[in-house]
């Protein structure tokens, strides 16, 4: 009788028993993503185990033989805040020595467990005309875009994804286990593409420690900001959130600050500016919009673009440094809605033309795109945008942007909603970039 009790008491303990996380030892990678770590030739594969494990990766060039080549990189142990203090491990390899144009096929993981296989193009950093897809803001419920985005990357037509920070809704939540799904649930893009990212909001909590150790971004500033190259473009990933959470030292706000100045007179270099004339920043919180909330970019003196003087010393904004330097496009998301802006400089328009607005603009151009799909849904725009403003939409989607040459940039916005609808457009055209630019 007392074994059949037991049995019982072990009958009702099992739903408890079946929980999502892996057995004791789980050795199967996942949550396979690629990035680009500024290197020519050069690719990151990025994966989680739950146990420890090698870090290969096999691969080959499409067609040939397979598996014949392999790296073998290492892992860091991540410990995640919660209750729970769940441990991962995180791979990291770095593919060297990549034909641009040629494919490659590859699967991660060690002798005790292989991925699937996947298959990427390195990134051609001659490339004349690389493709992007951008947006912020995509979360593991009710992630509209994905479905699309998936079936795009794996057509081929991207050459890499910038997602514009707020990812998972969010990725500490249940003891870090809604990050796993959600690097879980991008694998199906990210491990095709670069899959380039900065940090938003939400994903603030523990000191952004789910971001920091699940991306990896070029640089030594564990993702937070970076920069790289591609085609005629140099582009800036930064973290607008060293503005907001001071608590987790102000001096990472006048780091990014006097990283970004260090940067961006660097890229104004004649040789750099002549080899790459386009100057493109993406940041998750945007310096204007005209969204109906209270969110920073709705107050003129939004941290963003004006700084803020609460701290000691003042801590300076954004828009006059790239404006000084020339940065010809600013990517922004956080509004979960499409907004394009007419070049804008202190709260003023300078189109290039009434004609051609965005034929030699005389001000940077911004466009915030936030509304790839997240439980928090859509958000709704004030009635009265000021003047700045060209165009909005709150449909969900995400925004094309092809860098065609050195001197046309193409930027789309595909509606979700209505399938596909390319419901905006533009061509920035600029026959001269840098300060001079605006004169
Ligand atoms: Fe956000």
């Amino acid at each position: 009788m007392a074994t059949l009790h037991a049995a019982y008491a072990l009958l009702s303990l099992a739903p408890l028993l079946v929980v999502s996380d892996p057995p004791v030892v789980y050795t199967q990678p996942e949550q396979v993503h690629l990035s680009y770590p500024g290197v020519p030739g050069s690719m990151v594969v990025t994966w989680t185990t739950f146990n420890s494990t090698d870090s290969l990766v096999e691969y080959s060039p499409w067609g040939g033989r397979l598996f014949d080549e392999s790296a073998q990189g290492s892992a860091t142990l991540f410990v995640d805040s919660g209750s729970e203090k769940r441990k991962m491990y995180i791979h990291r390899v770095t593919l060297s020595d990549l034909k641009p144009g040629s494919r490659y096929v590859y699967h991660c993981g060690s002798e005790m467990g292989w991925s699937d296989m996947f298959w990427f193009k390195p990134l051609d950093h001659t490339s004349t005309s690389p493709s992007f897809a951008l947006y912020g803001d995509l979360g593991n419920e009710n992630p509209q875009s994905l479905a699309r985005l998936q079936k795009e990357t794996q057509t081929g037509i991207l050459d890499a994804i910038l997602h514009i920070g707020d990812f998972a809704y969010d990725m500490h939540e249940d003891n870090a286990r809604v990050g796993d799904e959600f690097m879980r649930q991008i694998q199906s893009i990210a491990a095709y593409v670069p899959y380039m990212t900065c940090p938003g909001n939400h994903e603030a909590t523990y000191n952004f420690s789910n971001y920091r150790n699940r991306f990896s971004m070029p640089g030594q500033s564990e993702s937070l900001w970076y920069s790289w190259n591609i085609g005629p473009a140099h582009i800036i990933s930064l973290s607008t959130e060293v503005y907001f959470y001071l608590e987790y030292g102000q001096e990472l706000l006048f780091r990014q600050y006097e990283w970004l100045k260090r940067d961006l007179e660097e890229a104004n270099k004649p040789e750099s500016r002549a080899a790459r004339p386009w100057i493109i920043t993406m940041g998750h919180r945007p310096m204007y919009c005209s969204d109906d909330d209270q969110d920073d970019c709705t107050t003129f003196d939004s941290f963003i673009r004006r700084g803020r003087n609460d701290t000691k010393p003042p801590a300076p904004g954004l828009e006059d440094l790239f404006y000084l330097h020339g940065v010809d496009l600013e990517l922004w998301a956080h509004e979960h809605t499409y907004e394009r802006l007419w070049p804008v400089y202190g709260d003023k328009v300078y189109n290039g033309s009434t004609e051609d607005p965005y034929t030699n603009p005389k001000a940077p151009v911004h466009i915030i795109t936030g509304s790839a799909g997240c439980r928090e849904r859509t958000d709704k725009f004030n009635p009265n945008p000021k003047d700045w403003s060209a165009f909005r939409s709150t449909d969900y989607g995400y925004t094309h942007m092809q860098v065609v040459n050195r001197t046309h940039v193409y930027l789309g916005q595909v509606s979700d909603d209505q399938s596909g609808k390319v419901i905006d457009s533009i061509w920035i055209v600029k026959e001269k970039h840098g300060y001079d630019a605006w004169l």
